[in-house]
């Protein structure tokens, strides 16, 4: 019967409309326009044609023709209004059946006034951030004519070697569900026919995280129950915000291309997830299926990408050259083609496109705007992670001599990040322009942070002997994380190691500040370092941000959405991971270097751990610090047993014990210690941002339902499971004692 129902849901999905359907205006108009379209213009609809955003001078007349004839659905990156406007001028006057156009960009965390990176968002814990974010870089974007952006990235990444991290929400479904609904939300506004929002697409469907290795476009290999609970919530969420597009992601998933894979895009994606938008592919991403080794040749790529679903086609032209034939030879049916349109017909017509085509010629984009540059800035000072403090060496105050030294303390365009597209490093303010007034000097040492060349190395010394504290600002350039930016090795690049170690030498507290679209392994070096300090790539205003945090005018508050590894020898590494048989144990562990030679093969004890990297993290998900010492009560909870449908109060009392303001994200954890599948040893299941004054207590209560227990099993039913669990009300995913209660 189940079945039944759903093989009807697709059949409807797939080849048409309900009454009900068709009762709605919206589908109404779609079955009008297409009653009217010609073949080619359908195949027109699923045609995103790139052009260079650099391209200057006339408009090709061949892309003009293309749009009169309605051979062009859609254009990426076409940074010129002119082209713009003129382009769907000709779409709404001249074409066949006068369907304008949609303009996509990546727009990613900002258009001009740039935002921190989606990874940093992550660490503010603050959906808001992520929120406003989408607003403002959708209302600057606008002005430009785009009204599609690329964003939110949802992949889950577990691995920091992959360059795209920068980009993701971080390693857990509950904050990247939580972050991707609020891009989603921000992005798209509460009005679709706004001109001052833009669509979002909710990318890269699905598995693209998970590339093994962390080398950017692997295969990926994920069991369904780990794609339920983990991979697939924040797409999820993005569909709750109403999100109107989807991108198929260049990854093979467990053997099959996703762009050509029916099962993800038709069956999950439009049957039990029930998305009603389209789908784009990603940046040639049809046609990549032949090197995958999925199609045999273009048309082949075509036939699989349309016939599984795949809507709208990213640059490469394999359905503008092959669907007509596909069509002829009873490889795709016309009620297949129709059902690619209608979709992109759907959310044209949601835009609001047919009445008001043009974008506001008098909006402006308020570009770099006061109040843009002052929510860049708090954003950025909220992502910023203390993650050492020894001697309280932070915060700084005035009356320290403080000595700036590194490559990234100046670096405008670096400290925008991966996918700044349109910023312009000229708006940055840096470090340096921000903390002048409060440092004795600045020496920038190394050019990039790949320079080797040391022989700057004096001057630096130089400076810091002059200085009670060392502030080093170094990291990645922007270049070294995003797209293909993968790196095996995520240690400081360049010299930066060197430096610091010499630097040390002098026996003065240094401060590492790590500008970086990832966790920086630090293993080297960390001993040497009183402050360390994750400002990530901050954006256009990481400067002040930074220079507020350091001076305590805004407290540290931000918490690493994503395990800090020792080594990249440790990853993947995520902090919700399984017990295995063998769970490394502190008692057992031995480190490599005190194993007694000639030692007896088992006599070190057998567990799942690392003989040199041992099996904790450097820090782990969830970990930050403030300048005040916080303290957490014993958890207590209602109850010690539950039944379904019931909530669970869980109660900590925290108390600000320090000489300093702060705030503090308490997170609710939680294990199902047995289940029909192993469950993670910890998830995290809620969590609250508390403002604590200086020496102030607070109770902090959640309320834990049932539901929230619930989880995939391997038949990937949605299931609660009786028995017991722990709980925890931690500052981070390794602290605290659990409590138990009993579901039952
Ligand atoms: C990326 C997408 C992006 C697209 C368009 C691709 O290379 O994977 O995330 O939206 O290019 O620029």
């Amino acid at each position: 019967m189940k079945l039944y129902y759903y093989s009807l849901l697709l059949a409807t999905l797939f080849f048409g409309c309900t009454t009900n359907q068709q009762l709605d205006p919206v589908e109404q108009k779609v079955e009008g326009l297409l009653s009217k379209m010609t073949i080619e213009e359908k195949i027109g609809q699923t045609a995103l044609r790139g052009t260079s955003s650099r391209v200057k001078g006339d408009l090709p007349e061949s892309l003009k023709e293309a749009v009169r004839k309605g051979e062009i659905g859609a254009f990426l990156n076409i940074m010129n209004t002119d082209y713009v406007d003129e382009l769907q001028r000709i779409a709404v006057e001249e074409s066949p059946n006068k369907i304008p156009l949609i303009f996509g960009r990546d727009v990613i965390h900002g258009f001009k006034t740039m935002f921190p990176i989606p990874l940093a968002v992550a660490a503010t814990w603050d959906p808001k951030q992520a929120e406003i974010t989408g607003q403002v870089s959708a209302f600057e974007g606008t002005s430009s004519g785009v009204n599609w952006t690329f964003a939110p990235m949802l992949d889950i990444a577990r691995d920091s070697r992959w360059g795209r991290i920068a980009e993701s929400p971080g390693e857990d479904p509950l904050l990247g569900s939580l972050m991707g609904a609020a891009y989603v939300k921000g992005f798209q506004g509460d009005d679709l026919t706004s001109k001052t929002s833009m669509i979002a697409c909710a990318k890269h469907f699905l598995g693209y995280g998970a590339a093994i290795g962390g080398r950017d476009y692997n295969t990926a290999i994920i069991h369904d129950p780990l794609l339920y609970n983990v991979y697939i919530p924040p797409f999820k969420a993005a569909i709750a915000e109403n999100v109107q597009t989807f991108m198929s992601s260049f990854n093979e998933l467990n053997g099959v291309p996703a762009s050509g894979d029916k099962k993800i895009m038709m069956d999950l994606l439009r049957g039990k997830m029930n998305f009603n938008g389209f789908v784009v592919s990603d940046w040639n991403s049809v046609t990549e299926m032949i090197p995958h080794g999925y199609a045999k040749d273009e048309k082949h790529a075509a036939e699989l990408g349309t016939n599984a679903g795949v809507d709208m086609e990213m640059t490469s032209q394999s359905y503008e050259k092959h669907i007509k034939a596909l069509l002829d030879e009873g490889k795709l049916s016309m009620d297949q083609l129709d059902f690619l349109v209608k979709n992109i017909l759907r959310v044209k017509i949601r835009m609001g496109l047919f009445e008001t085509p043009f974008r506001d010629k008098k909006h402006d984009g308020k570009l770099y705007a006061e109040d843009h540059l002052e929510k860049a800035k708090i954003a950025s000072a909220k992502s910023i992670v203390l993650l050492k403090n020894e001697n309280q060496v932070l915060p700084l105050t005035k009356n320290k001599k403080v000595a700036l030294i590194g490559p990234l303390a100046d670096a405008p365009l670096d400290q925008m990040g991966t996918w700044s597209f349109d910023g312009e490093k000229e708006h940055s303010q840096t470090p340096f322009s921000a903390l002048k007034d409060h440092v004795i000097g600045f020496e920038k040492t190394l050019d990039y942070s790949r320079d080797k060349n040391k022989q700057s190395f004096s001057k630096a010394i130089t400076l810091a002997k002059k200085a009670d504290v060392i502030l080093f600002v170094g990291g990645e350039e922007a270049i070294l994380s995003g797209e293909a930016h993968s790196r095996a090795e995520i240690d400081l690049p360049g010299a930066q190691e060197d430096l610091i170690l010499e630097l040390a030498k002098l026996g003065k507290p240094i401060v590492l500040t790590i500008m970086a679209g990832r966790p920086i392994t630090i293993g080297k070096i960390k001993d040497k370092l009183d402050g360390i300090v994750m400002a990530w790539h901050g954006g256009t205003m990481a400067g002040p941000a930074l220079k507020e945090v350091l001076y305590a005018e805004m407290q540290p508050e931000g918490r690493l959405p994503v395990t800090w590894p020792k080594t990249s020898g440790q990853l993947p590494y995520y902090y919700n991971h399984k017990n295995t048989g063998r769970p490394a144990m502190e008692e057992k562990f031995v480190s490599m270097y005190d194993i007694p030679v000639g030692a007896w093969q088992s006599s070190l004890g057998n567990e799942s751990h690392y003989l040199d990297a041992g099996y904790l993290p450097e820090y782990p998900f969830g970990y930050g610090l403030s300048y005040s010492t916080i303290e957490y009560s014993e958890t207590k909870i209602s109850s010690t047993q539950l039944k379904e449908g019931e909530e669970l109060t869980v109660e900590v009392t925290v108390t600000n014990k320090g000489e300093y303001d702060a705030v503090e994200t308490v997170q609710l954890y939680v294990q199902d210690v047995i289940g029909s599948i192993t469950r993670p040893v910890r998830e995290l299941k809620d969590y609250q941002k508390i403002q604590l004054k200086k020496g102030e207590q607070k109770k902090v209560t959640f309320k834990l339902h049932t539901d929230q227990l619930k989880f995939y099993n391997r038949d990937l039913e949605h299931v609660l499971e009786k028995g017991d669990f722990n709980i925890w009300l931690a500052p981070n995913a390794l602290a605290s004692k659990p409590v138990s209660f009993e579901l039952l």
